[in-house]
């Protein structure tokens, strides 16, 4: 799958692990950056970029990385297109994706250890949308919304 990454300081290390194994696993990865362990840089710098490229089709999916992984869904879900959430468990990991169409997966690099994480992102990559008329209503309403501003 081509999957895009995205991490400030808070996910540098989280994200790195990520990619390795990932295109160990056979994905195509596009890393938005950052590209170096820097204290202060910004969240927004990464995601938003990442994002407007899984809006555009760029990438299938997204992964974004950050302390908490609360800022990174916060700018996500800004671009119209994205749907982002932040996932601790491996219940919305896939029920995310399955009912609500979540193209875009925040982790805490903070919060979260790299096994979970790992078993996090490897259950959003595998669940598909399932379709049915009152998921695709529902997410109507969504874009009715993003339509609307
Ligand atoms: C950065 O220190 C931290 O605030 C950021 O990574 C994130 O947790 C924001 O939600």
């Amino acid at each position: 799958m081509r999957i895009g990454i995205a991490a400030d300081h808070g996910g540098f290390e989280l994200k790195e692990r990520l990619i390795t194994e990932l295109k160990t696993l056979g994905h195509e990865i596009t890393d938005f950056g950052a590209n170096e362990l820097v204290p202060d840089d910004d969240y927004p710098d990464f995601v938003v970029p990442l994002a407007k490229a899984v809006a555009e089709g760029k990438v299938e999916r997204g992964i974004a990385v950050c302390g908490s992984g609360v800022g990174a869904a916060i700018a996500a879900n800004k671009v119209p297109g994205v749907r982002a959430a932040l996932i601790h468990d491996c219940f919305s990991a896939h029920q995310g994706v399955e009912d609500d169409d979540m193209n875009l997966i925040c982790l805490g690099g903070r919060v979260t250890g790299y096994n979970l994480a790992l078993d996090l992102v490897k259950t959003f990559l595998e669940a598909r949308f399932a379709e049915e008329d009152r998921f695709q209503r529902r997410l109507r309403k969504i874009t009715d919304l993003e339509s609307a501003r």
